[in-house]
């Protein structure tokens, strides 16, 4: 099976901490203090660096499609009780909280739309989901940085999208309801907390 993000994932952090600092790092972290206890599921964690801290206090399943990137995270949440797993998820278990970090802007509307279905079942009663992920840029700065970020996915990863998914539209339509938000660099980066309405 190709592995998309089989190149960049040893050099994932270096890229991305020379272009965002560690804003990468906190959003990923977002909604995670005082989720000890609480069964969680991660989709898409990539290389599970941002995750190392918390990986004492966290159960439940972490699902990844790259090989190499469910290799590096599985050195790096050695020890937790997280269980790690290469593949797409494939639907099965209840969590009472689901992360998504920046994984939806890699799929098509379509594949977001099936798969917030899919985690919409899988939610304990009052379980939430976390969406964290790059938004609307503000500034030309910005603009220009979120294309030309587009394009070096695209020629490194496969990635099929030209344009960034509109998120809350897509987890609004799916019956969920937008309950707290953290932001950086002006919104373009946020980690949204969703419940369902
Ligand atoms: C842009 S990277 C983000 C990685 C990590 N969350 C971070 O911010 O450092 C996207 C990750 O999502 C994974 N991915 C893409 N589609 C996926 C899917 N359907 N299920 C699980 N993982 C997926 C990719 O392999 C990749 O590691």
């Amino acid at each position: 099976m190709s592995d998309d993000y089989g190149f960049l994932a040893p050099i994932y952090q270096l890229i991305s901490r020379s272009v965002f600092g560690r804003d990468l790092i906190y959003a990923n972290q977002a909604f995670l203090e005082g989720i000890a206890g609480k069964k969680i599921l991660i989709i898409g964690g990539g290389d599970g660096v941002a995750y190392r801290e918390f990986r004492e206090n966290v159960q439940g399943e972490y699902w990844d499609l790259s090989a190499k990137m469910t290799q590096i995270a599985r050195q790096n949440l050695a020890g937790s009780s997280l269980s790690v797993q290469s593949g797409a998820w494939p639907g099965t278990g209840k969590f009472d909280r689901i992360y998504l970090p920046f994984v939806l802007d890699t799929l098509a509307d379509d594949e977001i739309s099936l798969l917030l279905s899919k985690i919409k079942d899988a939610l304990l009663p009052k379980g939430e989901v976390v969406v964290s992920d790059f938004f609307e840029p503000v500034g030309l700065k910005q603009r220009f940085s979120q294309i030309a970020m587009i394009r070096f996915f695209r020629i490194s990863t496969n990635h099929r999208r030209k344009d960034l998914p509109r998120i809350p539209q897509l987890l609004v339509k799916a019956g969920f309801i937008l309950r707290q938000e953290k932001i950086w660099r002006k919104g373009w980066i946020k980690s949204q907390l969703y419940g369902i309405s």
